[in-house]
């Protein structure tokens, strides 16, 4: 997930994000207290599958922390600072999606995402980005929606642009962005308001 760069300065959206929001097979809902159990035990099943994301170095977190945590995601999305939705098909959690704002000037929002293992291959992180994105470029002052992913991670970058992102270069990746796994290089993904358009939906497969 996209994390906060230490003493980052952000900008809040002028409008909350709306708490749920639903796509075609699946409903991303913003994580609450209580749901913190579920996604304890699906984060703790999928610790080998997400180790090339930077948050993979905390864990294995307590229960207590990641009450914790998820009290802190509850917090931004009040504060307009985005938004830590669970990934729901069929009230099961099957991955996460978050989209944040970057600041303190900046007319952005960062997605980030990830699946259960066991529901990969089926296109439910196309299908939150494409939401996401959608609900994004509602806000007015939001230009440009972005994806970063290691330059490694082959599936994540066909996630971005199966979701109709564009890959607009690398950059090295943040220390305190940096995985386990990962190359300390980060391929970016781009979706301007301007692409925006009608067809944006059909360029999806
Ligand atoms: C990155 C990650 C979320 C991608 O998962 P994914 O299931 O491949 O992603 P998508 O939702 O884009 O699904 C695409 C796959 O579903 C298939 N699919 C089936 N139905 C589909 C549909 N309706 N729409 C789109 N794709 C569909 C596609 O053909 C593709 O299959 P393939 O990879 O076998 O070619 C997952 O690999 C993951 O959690 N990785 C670890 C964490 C991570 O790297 N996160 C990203 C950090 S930047």
């Amino acid at each position: 997930m996209t994390e906060r760069h230490p003493g980052e300065q952000i900008s809040p959206l002028s409008e909350s994000l709306p708490e749920i929001l639903p796509g075609e097979r699946i409903i991303l809902r913003l994580l609450a207290l209580e749901d913190v159990a579920e996604l304890h035990l699906l984060v703790l099943d999928n610790l080998d599958h997400l180790m090339i994301l930077a948050f993979i170095a905390k864990e294995p977190m307590t229960l207590a922390d990641r009450q914790i945590l998820v009290a802190g995601w509850a917090d931004d999305h009040r504060r307009g600072l985005g938004a830590d939705m669970g990934i729901w098909l069929n009230d099961t959690l099957v991955g996460m999606v978050g989209i944040h704002r970057r600041g303190p000037d900046d007319a952005s929002m960062e997605i980030g995402y990830w699946l259960d293992e066991r529901s990969e291959g089926l296109g439910f992180a196309t299908e939150a980005t494409q939401v996401l994105c959608e609900e994004a470029f509602a806000h007015p002052e939001v230009e440009v929606v972005r994806i970063r992913a290691d330059l490694s991670n082959d599936r994540s970058r066909a996630t971005a642009e199966r979701a109709g992102f564009r890959w607009v270069g690398t950059e090295p990746t943040p220390t305190a962005q940096r995985s386990l796994t990962g190359t300390n290089v980060q391929s970016v993904f781009e979706i301007h308001r301007h692409e925006f358009d009608d067809q944006w939906r059909s360029r999806f497969v």
